[in-house]
């Protein structure tokens, strides 16, 4: 069952013109679940979307702002360059859901660009960075109807009845998060995004660009470390939400592109003999085991419209910037 709450309940406070706010919320069970499941595998992993809580959606912006991370201002540059097609081809009134917020300068850009977008929801796993996002947005463009869905949308993912609808749909899924599900799971999310904008629908996505592996070493291991603080928040929230014991100094930072699979991965690498305890159970790791925190995966322009296609999109249109690091992909329901 949806739980509604007030949308300025515990939010950044002031009077809000969020129409509403949807509780999906994962409960810390699932969490718990999670991690106990995936240390208990023989090659221990931990899912990608657990890193979002408060602290790990900080950092994250953090590293979107570092001069090896190219993928927010490249996508960003796209987007402002792009606008007037984009606008074209989204056509008038349209209902804009994005799949994770993330970033306020892509949202606005493309809320700028369009005519008369009807209403924003934003969809996030992280219920205080969601709250913050609908509510800024809300202040900065009044007139808008803007809506709030705390849920994890990467699993099966219904649109609630609040979001009005009236105009086309369109979805706006930038950043390349796409990159951090499997080819398998990305296109099994691509089928379920085409059922939530239907027929005369649309979805906008940033999608990671193949390339260099040198280029993509230097962006998942930042000077500054702002990516191995990411990485290693995920210890932290363990240790801050869950009830165990975790020595987080015994654990490094570890991101490589791996040309075969065509992605970048992201561990947790014991510095030397460690143990984890969750709920009453240890678990044991020799020097240099790691925990599989997550995969980036990295696309051609051909390898994503053809993954795309299979979900029931056409390309619309594809951009990339001039050094061929990212691109924006404007899919049509087919
Ligand atoms: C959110 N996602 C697309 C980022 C990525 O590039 O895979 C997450 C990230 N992990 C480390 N740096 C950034």
């Amino acid at each position: 069952m949806d739980e509604l709450t007030p949308p300025g309940d515990g939010g950044s406070g002031g009077d809000s013109g969020v129409a509403y706010f949807v509780d999906r919320q994962p409960q810390v069970a699932d969490f718990e679940h999670a991690v106990i499941a995936g240390l208990r595998a023989a090659r221990k992993e931990i899912p990608a979307k657990f890193f979002y809580d408060e602290e790990g959606s900080h950092i994250f912006n953090r590293i979107c702002g570092t001069e090896e991370y190219y993928v927010t201002r490249t996508e960003i540059g796209l987007l402002s360059d792009r606008r007037d097609d984009i606008r074209r081809l989204a056509g008038p009134g349209a209902v804009v859901i994005e799949y994770g917020c993330g970033s306020a300068a892509k949202i606005n850009l493309l809320l700028d660009a369009l005519e008369d977008p009807a209403e924003y929801a934003a969809i996030d796993i992280s219920p205080e960075h969601l709250r913050f996002v609908v509510e800024d947005i809300s202040a900065r463009h009044p007139g808008l109807r803007v809506g709030g869905i705390c849920a994890d949308f990467t699993g099966g993912f219904e649109l609630p009845s609040e979001v009005a609808g009236g105009g086309a749909k369109l979805g706006f899924f930038p950043g390349s998060t796409i990159g951090n599900q499997t080819p398998e799971e990305a296109g099994a999310f691509l089928g379920r995004v085409r059922e939530n904008v239907g027929d005369d629908g649309a979805l906008l996505i940033g999608v990671d660009l193949k390339k260099d592996a040198g280029r993509l070493n230097r962006a998942y291991n930042d000077e500054a470390g702002h990516t191995a603080d990411f990485n290693l928040n995920l210890l932290r929230r363990i240790e801050r939400e869950l009830d165990s014991e975790v020595n987080v100094d015994g654990f490094e930072h570890h991101a490589f592109y791996n040309e075969g699979e065509g992605r970048i991965e992201m561990h947790l690498r014991a510095k030397s003999a460690q143990r984890i305890r969750i709920g009453g159970e240890t678990f044991r790791f020799s020097e240099g085991e790691t925990i599989h925190t997550e995969n980036s995966y990295k696309y051609t322009v051909g390898e994503f419209a053809r993954l795309a296609a299979r979900a029931g999109f056409a390309v619309g249109a594809a951009w990339t910037d001039a050094d061929d690091l990212f691109s924006i992909h404007f899919l049509k329901a087919a």
